[in-house]
Formats: C-alpha cells, sequence, structure tokens
C-alpha cells in the first residue's frame, strides 16, 4: 500500500505541470484573487471571464511562430468540426478579442478589465513554472496615455505589496514605436551578424526570425555580446522617449522602486513602448532607487540606461523569478483584424508564484468563516434531525463546524477543544424531543437550553 501523503503509482495522477490545489491552499488562492479583485474594482476596472479554449488564431496573429509561446508552448486541438482551438496561454489576447467582438470601442474609453484563472503553457516544468498555472491580469483598452502605463504598473505592485511582498523591484524598458522598430532592429541585426560565429544556435536563429529576443538569450557565451549591444532607448523616435520619459515621471512621483532594464523585451511580440517585469529581491538592497525630483529626469532615458546597465549584470547572474510582466501593446487590435489600432496596456501577475514567497501573506477568502460553534449529536433521533439544526445557523449566516460521522460526547467535545472553538451545541435524544439545544460555553463549562426557534438569535447575542 502506497504510503500517506505519497503519490500512487496504481492510480491515475494529474497531467505532468499540472495539480490539484485543495483545502488551505485553494483557499489562498481564492484569498488572492478577492483581494487583487477589489484593488482592482477600486481602481474602476470590471470583471471579465474570458473562454479557457479560443481559436488558434487569436494567439497565432498575435504573437510571431518564434515566440516560445506559439512556436512551442500552445496546447492546440481541432473539433470534431475541423475548427482549430488553443487553451489560452495568455489573457491578453483574448481580452483585446473580446473587446473589438463587443464593439466596446463605442463605449467611454479607456475600457478596464480584470480577469484572473488557469493558463497552459506545454513547457519544462521548473521550480515556478507549470503547464497549469493561475494569472490575475488588467488590461486597460483605449488609452494612449502615459499615465495608465503608469497607473498598470502602481495597481500591479501596489497587489503584490498588499498581500505582503518586500522590496519589489520593477524592470522596466522601452522598446518603442513602429518608427524607432525598425531603425533600432536593423542595427541589432548588423552588430549580431559580426559576431554570429561566437553565438549559441537559438541566438543565431533569432538574428533571422526575432532579433529582438536576441537580448532574452540567458546563456553564458552569448552574455558579452549582449553587454555591448545597441539598446532599444537609444533608438527611441521623438514620441516613444516623450512617452517614456512620462511613465519615469510617475512612477518617480509614486515613489515607486524601479530600475531601468535595457536587456528587458518579454516574451512576447505584440508590445511597444513601455515593458516592465516585476521580481522580488532577496534582501532589503534596492537596486538603482528610482530619482528624488524630475530635475534629475531631466538626464536623458540613454544615460540612465547606461547607468543601469551594471546593476542588471549583477542582478541576471541570480535573476529571481518574475512575479508580474506586462506592457503597451497599441498594434494588437491590428493584428486581430480591427480596421483601426487600439492603444492599451496591462500586465498579469503569476499567482502560483506569488503564494511562492516566503512574504507571502494569506488572505483568507471571504467564503472562509472560522466557526464559532461546535454542533454535537447524539443518538439516532438527533442525528435524524441534525441537518435541520446546522441550516437554522446557516440561513442565520453563523459558521458552525461538526462531525457527524462521530457518536461518543467525549470524543466530538475533544475535538471542538483541539480546533479552539469557544462553543458547541449539545443536541441529544431529550432536546430533539423538546425542539431545544444546549448551549455549552467551552471556556466556562456554563450551559444553557435554548429553544431551536431562538437559537440563531441567542448566538448573535454572545458575540
Ligand atoms: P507573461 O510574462 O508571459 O505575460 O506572464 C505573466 C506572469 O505569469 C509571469 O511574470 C509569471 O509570473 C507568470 N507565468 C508565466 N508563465 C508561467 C508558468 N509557466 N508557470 C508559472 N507562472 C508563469 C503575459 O502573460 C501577458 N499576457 C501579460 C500582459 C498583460 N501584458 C499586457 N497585459
Amino acid at each position: 500500500m502506497a504510503k500517506k501523503g505519497a503519490a500512487r503509482k496504481d492510480v491515475p495522477t494529474a497531467p505532468k505541470g499540472m495539480r490539484d490545489i485543495v483545502g488551505n491552499e485553494h483557499h489562498k488562492y481564492q484569498g488572492f484573487f478577492e483581494k487583487a479583485s477589489e484593488v482592482a474594482l477600486y481602481y474602476g476596472f470590471q470583471p471579465i471571464e474570458l473562454p479557457m479554449l479560443e481559436r488558434e488564431d487569436v494567439f497565432l496573429s498575435t504573437n510571431s511562430e518564434d515566440t516560445d509561446l506559439v512556436g512551442k508552448e500552445m496546447y492546440t486541438l481541432k473539433t470534431k468540426g475541423g475548427d482549430k482551438l488553443a487553451l489560452r496561454p495568455e489573457g491578453t489576447a483574448p481580452a483585446m478579442r473580446a473587446y473589438l467582438e463587443h464593439g466596446m470601442q463605442s463605449q467611454p474609453q479607456p475600457i478596464k478589465l480584470y480577469y484572473y484563472g488557469s493558463f497552459f503553457r506545454h513547457d519544462n516544468p521548473q521550480r515556478g513554472r507549470y503547464r497549469e498555472f493561475r494569472q490575475f491580469g488588467i488590461e486597460m483598452i483605449g488609452s494612449p496615455k502615459s499615465v495608465s502605463d503608469a497607473m498598470v504598473i502602481y495597481l500591479t505592485a501596489m497587489i503584490l505589496s498588499d498581500v505582503g511582498l518586500k522590496n519589489i523591484v520593477i524592470d522596466v524598458n522601452s522598446i518603442g514605436d513602429k518608427d524607432s522598430r525598425v531603425p533600432y532592429l536593423r542595427e541589432l541585426t548588423q552588430y549580431y551578424r559580426k559576431h554570429i560565429n561566437h553565438l549559441c544556435a537559438n541566438c543565431r536563429e533569432r538574428i533571422k526570425t526575432n532579433p529582438l529576443r536576441l537580448l532574452d538569450c540567458k546563456n553564458p557565451e552569448c552574455q558579452p555580446y549582449k553587454e555591448k549591444a545597441p539598446q532599444s532607448i537609444a533608438h527611441l523616435s521623438l514620441a516613444s522617449k516623450a512617452h517614456f520619459k512620462e511613465v519615469l515621471e510617475y512612477l518617480d512621483a509614486l515613489k515607486l522602486n524601479y530600475r531601468i532594464n535595457p536587456y528587458l523585451v518579454r516574451g512576447l511580440d505584440y508590445y511597444t513602448h513601455t515593458v516592465f517585469e516585476i521580481v522580488e529581491v532577496p534582501d532589503a538592497k534596492i537596486p538603482d532607487a528610482p530619482a528624488e525630483n524630475t530635475t534629475q529626469l531631466e538626464e536623458t532615458v540613454e544615460e540612465k540606461g547606461k547607468r543601469t546597465a551594471k546593476d542588471e549584470r549583477e542582478a541576471a547572474a541570480n535573476a529571481p523569478l518574475a512575479l508580474a510582466g506586462g506592457g503597451r501593446y497599441d498594434y494588437l487590435a491590428k493584428r486581430l483584424g480591427s480596421k483601426k489600432d487600439v492603444p492599451a496596456v496591462g500586465a498579469s501577475i503569476g499567482v502560483d508564484r506569488v503564494l511562492m514567497s516566503q512574504n507571502y501573506k494569506a488572505v483568507t477568502p471571504r467564503i472562509v468563516k472560522k466557526p464559532k460553534i461546535y454542533f454535537i449529536q447524539l443518538g439516532f433521533e438527533a442525528k435524524l434531525k441534525s441537518l435541520e439544526i446546522i441550516e437554522v445557523l446557516r440561513s442565520a449566516r453563523i459558521p458552525v463546524a461538526h462531525s457527524l460521522n462521530r457518536d461518543s460526547l467525549s470524543g466530538q467535545l475533544g475535538t471542538a477543544e483541539k480546533l479552539e472553538i469557544p462553543y458547541a451545541i449539545i443536541f441529544g435524544q431529550k432536546e430533539a424531543l423538546d425542539g431545544t439545544v444546549i448551549v455549552r460555553n467551552m471556556l466556562t463549562r456554563s450551559q444553557d437550553t435554548v429553544k431551536v426557534a431562538k437559537l440563531a438569535d441567542y448566538i448573535k447575542n454572545i458575540k
């Protein structure tokens, strides 16, 4: 027989990289979703539930085939009717699909949405990386303004600090707009071509397919070339530079701990302008604190980037897991078939990773109430009527614990004591016939006999 708690080989197990979330752990997740939803609602975001499956096109058209997400990690299936669907690997493209499908352009802009639930990526499971994982996402669709970028970053950081995370650092970068991108990619590609013989196989491929992702490479042999590579913030168009400078000004004003990370390009293809990721660093040493005042912002964006490059190198050595990521995606709507561009910005929090943090303070979900009553029944007559008493309490919103499968008084009282529940209701043969119960104070051991019809009021008054 398998040991208690150990996985059994003779019964089916959950698929690799996926798992059951039970009991207290489930409460932890639910508590997080409730807390994050509450913060989002206060900031005027409205909930949206997106389907688990989308047409494959929603992801294919919004990312090039070279992104890991589309190329390797998507779970796809063909329906009996021949439709090609994908298990959602992320929520941004589906949220934009919903915005366009429901004509939300005609409502006052921006539309602010939040969503949460499971997402699926067929990746190699490792610490903090699952095949089914949970995200909480916010999307602000229909605003080109830098204040929206700042609000999304701020809100994401607030949710993380509200659940106890400390030493949060925001890595931020701008990859510019179309006008910045073309000359930048040309220069980046030319630079990397000169070093092609020293690069890893992935990077050699990326020169052809997705040069921006060259900056994502963690392979040690490519690091010296990455460090000297041209940086996107040095190639921003005037409009992009102004946008990024404003975002940084907001982040300064909001006193957020950020650092410009010129190598941050993100794994998804649809970004423009601002991109960011949030990590929790192990100690209180926050690298590259934000500028204290706006005079320092007169320093050009390029200079700030150079100043932080060393910090970034140090950080990369023991890179912590990204807890959240996001950015602006002004051109995604057109890729989904919209006639016009729709400016938008958003972020997603990796909830499984947040819950792994030592600093995570579990938030008790609203439905979980610590019972202050333990219901004890004695004898067949009482057992028969037990559910009626429990329902009297439930409909009065009084949480109650019980173990109807037990019979002895001492066993049930012992459990009530172990659970540190302050009151017990004792319901025996006599009480069942009289329509009463005995309410016992577990601490003082004093007891009262109470009519079932008056029970809810009685308990509410002993608060
Ligand atoms: P992402 O960076 O791919 O962005 O994912 C966001 C977060 O989800 C990551 O920072 C990480 O915490 C978590 N995550 C991603 N993959 C896994 C995995 N396999 N296992 C566990 N956690 C994971 C997006 O998904 C974009 N949709 C974010 C966004 C929203 N951009 C604009 N709006």
